[in-house]
C-alpha cells in the first residue's frame, strides 16, 4: 500500500513524526502507525475505537449511512436475490460463482455434511442441560482432532478443504447439540435437501415422522444466515484472526470465535433480546422498562452498535422477514412482535436513544423470527455461530494467504507497581 499523503505528529518534546495516510477503496482514511514502535512509541486504544487491525477485501460497513456490503454487493440485494451457499462462495472466493462453479460448490458442501461417527461420542461427555454454545465450542474445536490430512495452513488447498468442511459440518454439529439437549436421537443429513432445509430437517425431524420443510420458514432462516454471514472485524472475527495469526489450525480458530460470540454484548444478544421481551411481558410495561434503561439499570438488548450510528441495514431486512413469517404462521397478533414494535417506537422517539444514536440492530428482530420458526431460545446464538462460520473462515483464509502476515501482539500502557523487592512472608 503506497501513500502520497502524510500527517505530521508533533510531540511536546519537539520531536516530529510523519505518518503516511492510507486510503481504502471505501471508508475513512487510516493513519499508518506501523513505524511508531521503532521510535519506542505505542498508541493507546483499548476496545479498538480508533484502530484498523488489518486490511481486508471482504466486507464493508458504513455505520453512519447504515450500509453493509459483502465483496461490494449490498446486503439488501443479497438477502433478496441470493441464497446462503452462493453468499458463502462469494465471501470465500471474492466473486459470485458461475453456474458451473455454483453447481460444483453445492455438490461439494452437500457431500461433506456428515461428521465422523466418533464425533458423536463427544456429546456424551456433556450434561444434557449444558448450554448448546458450550457444547459447540468443545465439539467444533474437537474437529481439529479428526482432519490431520488438511491441517497445513500454508497450503492453500488444505485451507480450502478445511473451509468446506467447516461450512458443511457446523450445521450438523449445531443440530446435534439441540437433539442432545432435548434427548432426541441425532438425525443424519439428507442430500435431497438444500443447505437450509437440511439444517431444519436435522433440527426438527424425528425417526417417527416425515418432515416437510415450510418454504416460507426456510427462506426466513436463509435470510438470517445471509445477514449474519460476515461483519468485518467484530469481536469474534478479530478473535479468530488473532488465534489464527499464531498458526493455530482453522477448527481451533473457529472454536475461539464461537467462544467470543457467546457473550451478550455480541452474538448472545439475540437470546438476551428475546428474554428481555418476555420479561417486559406486556406493551403497558414498555415505558417503565425504557425508564430503567435510561437510569442505567440495564441495557436495551438488540439496540446499539459500535459501528452503526444509524439503522442497522440487517435489522430492516429482519423486520420485513418478521412480518412475512408471522403472516405465514397466522401469528400477526403475536404479542412479542407487538411488544418489539412498541419498544422500538418508544426508544426511537426518546432523546436518550436519539442523542446516543442507538438504533435496533439485527438481533432485535431475529429472535422473534427464530422463535416463530420453532428454534428454542438457547439455540439462537448457535444459529448466529453457524452462519458466521463462513465469515470467520474467509477472514482467516484472507489473513493466512497474505505472505506478510505476522502474529498479532498488542502492547499495553502499564499502570502497575514499579520494581520492588520481594518481602519474606514473616515480614509482611
Ligand atoms: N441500551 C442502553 N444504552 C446503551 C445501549 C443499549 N443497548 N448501547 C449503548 N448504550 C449507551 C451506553 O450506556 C453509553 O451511554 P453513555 O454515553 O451515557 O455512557 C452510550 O450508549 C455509548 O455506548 P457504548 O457502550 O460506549 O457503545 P459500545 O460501542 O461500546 O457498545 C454494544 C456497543 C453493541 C456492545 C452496545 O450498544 C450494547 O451493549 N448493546 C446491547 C447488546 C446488543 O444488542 N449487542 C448486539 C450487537 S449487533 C450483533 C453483533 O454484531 O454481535
Amino acid at each position: 500500500m503506497e501513500s502520497k499523503r502524510i500527517a505530521t505528529l508533533t510531540m511536546d518534546d519537539g520531536r516530529s513524526i510523519e505518518l503516511p495516510i492510507l486510503s481504502g477503496t471505501l471508508g475513512p482514511d487510516v493513519l499508518d502507525l506501523r513505524n511508531l514502535a521503532k521510535l519506542g512509541l505505542f498508541t493507546y486504544d483499548p476496545a479498538f475505537f480508533s484502530t484498523a487491525s488489518c486490511s481486508s477485501k471482504i466486507t464493508f460497513i458504513d455505520g453512519d449511512a447504515g450500509l453493509l456490503y459483502y465483496r461490494g454487493y449490498p446486503i439488501e440485494q443479497l438477502a433478496e436475490k441470493s441464497d446462503f451457499l452462493e453468499v458463502c462462495y462469494l465471501l470465500l472466493n471474492g466473486e459470485l460463482p458461475t453456474p458451473t462453479q455454483q453447481a460444483e460448490f453445492r455438490e461439494l458442501i452437500t457431500h461433506h455434511t456428515m461428521v465422523h461417527d466418533q464425533l458423536a461420542r463427544f456429546f456424551n461427555g456433556f450434561r444434557r442441560d449444558a448450554h448448546p454454545m458450550a457444547v459447540m465450542v468443545g465439539v467444533v474445536g474437537a474437529l481439529s482432532a479428526f482432519y490431520h490430512d488438511s491441517l497445513d495452513i500454508n497450503n492453500p488447498e488444505h485451507r480450502e478443504i478445511s473451509a468446506h468442511r467447516l461450512l458443511a459440518k457446523v450445521p450438523t454439529i449445531a443440530a446435534m447439540t439441540h437433539k442432545y439437549n432435548i434427548g432426541e436421537p441425532f438425525v443424519y443429513p439428507k442430500n435431497k435437501f438444500n443447505y437450509v432445509e437440511n439444517f431444519m430437517y436435522m433440527m426438527f425431524a424425528t425417526p417417527a415422522e416425515e418432515y416437510v420443510p415450510n418454504p416460507v420458514l426456510v427462506r426466513a432462516l436463509e435470510r438470517i444466515f445471509i445477514l449474519h454471514a460476515d461483519h468485518e472485524q467484530n469481536a469474534s472475527t478479530s478473535t479468530v484472526r488473532l488465534a489464527g495469526s499464531s498458526g493455530a489450525n482453522p477448527f481451533a480458530c473457529v472454536a475461539s470465535g464461537i467462544a467470543a460470540l457467546w457473550g451478550p454484548a455480541h452474538g448472545g444478544a439475540n437470546e438476551a433480546a428475546l428474554k428481555m421481551l418476555e420479561e417486559i411481558g406486556d406493551v403497558s410495561h414498555v415505558k417503565e422498562y425504557v425508564q430503567g434503561v435510561k437510569d442505567k439499570k440495564y441495557k436495551l438488548m438488540g439496540f446499539g452498535h459500535r459501528v452503526y450510528k444509524n439503522m442497522d441495514p440487517r435489522a430492516s431486512v429482519m423486520r420485513q422477514t418478521c412480518y412475512e413469517v408471522l403472516k405465514e404462521l397466522k401469528l400477526e397478533n403475536n404479542k412479542l412482535f407487538e411488544l418489539a414494535m412498541e419498544l422500538e417506537k418508544t426508544a426511537l422517539s426518546d432523546p436518550y436513544f436519539i442523542e446516543r444514536k442507538l438504533y435496533p440492530n439485527v438481533d432485535f428482530y431475529s429472535g422473534i423470527v427464530l422463535r416463530a420458526i420453532g428454534i428454542p431460545t438457547n439455540m439462537f446464538t448457535v444459529i448466529f455461530a453457524l452462519a458466521r462460520t463462513i465469515g470467520w473462515v474467509s477472514q482467516w483464509n484472507e489473513m493466512i494467504a497474505d505472505a506478510d502476515h505476522k502474529i498479532g501482539r498488542p502492547r499495553q500502557l502499564y499502570l502497575g507497581e514499579k520494581k520492588r523487592d520481594y518481602v519474606p512472608i514473616k515480614k509482611r
